[in-house]
């Protein structure tokens, strides 16, 4: 099974959500997976600017010519497509939008109707399972619910199953690791296990994203935390 992640964090390899995937991704190897991240922030990918010219002027062909051409490549050839993500203002940062509006070279310009919907049918292969690994900073799953969504319905445009979200909220939790060693180690094992799971059995249990997801501390402590993190951020540029 090929894995092509494209890692929509603007904070590339340092961010949190790297972290999450970089376990995430040991799994799904151990599994025997082929994986690929493409760090979206790294590459040259310009907005769909709407002309329509890769539908019927230059069929599956972008007026851009930049690195999408490349990265459609790697998505024409693989199984899974996964986006790993931060939620940024209850969804997804634009980094990853762009990158998804600029898929739609995929698709063919005439419609067809099916039972629950209108859509595009695709041009050429596409991956024929979507999942989704989502990292935010508020406490609660709930954070995650208009990007789960929002997935959900990407994956229905792009005719792919969607396979399911491993999301880890209250992300600067998992920070605490002097303080917490064996819940986050818990959680990181959790993780994994999702990543071995998605390739061994095409979904991750229940059980393992409870566990991915699982309170670190109490919201109390966490904002506290926080707190007196940008307290003192703040003190320092005041002096
Ligand atoms: C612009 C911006 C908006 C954010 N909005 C939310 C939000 O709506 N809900 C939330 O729980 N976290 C939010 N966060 C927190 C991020 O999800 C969190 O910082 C995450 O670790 C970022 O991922 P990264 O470390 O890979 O960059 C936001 C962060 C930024 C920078």
């Amino acid at each position: 099974m090929k894995i092509l992640v494209i890692n929509a964090s603007p904070r590339m390899e340092s961010g949190n959500t790297q972290a999450i995937l970089t376990p995430f991704l040991v799994g799904a190897k151990e599994a025997g997976a082929t994986v690929e991240i493409v760090l979206a922030a790294r590459k040259k990918i310009n907005p769909c600017i709407g002309c329509f010219s890769c539908y019927a002027k230059t069929p599956g062909k972008c007026v851009h010519d930049d690195e999408m051409g490349q990265l459609s490549e790697k998505v024409r050839t693989a199984d899974v497509l996964a986006l790993a993500t931060p939620v940024y203002i209850d969804g997804m940062p634009s980094l990853a939008k762009k990158v998804i509006d600029r898929l739609v070279t995929f698709m063919d310009p005439l419609f067809v109707i099916e039972p629950n919907r209108i859509s595009h049918p695709l041009r050429w292969d596409f991956p024929k399972k979507m999942f989704l690994i989502s990292v935010c900073g508020y406490p609660g799953l709930r954070n995650f619910d208009p990007l789960v969504l929002h997935f959900e319905r990407i994956s229905e445009n792009f005719h792919s199953e969607f396979s399911g979200a491993l999301l880890r909220p209250a992300i600067f939790s998992v920070l605490l690791t002097k303080k917490y060693p064996d819940r986050i180690k818990g959680v990181l094992k959790a993780v994994r296990s999702a990543g071995y799971q998605l390739v061994t059995n095409g979904k991750v249990s229940d059980d393992t994203l409870e566990s991915a997801a699982m309170d670190i501390c109490s919201t109390e402590e966490l904002i506290r935390t926080a707190n007196s993190y940008w307290d003192r951020e703040l003190r320092q540029t005041s002096e």
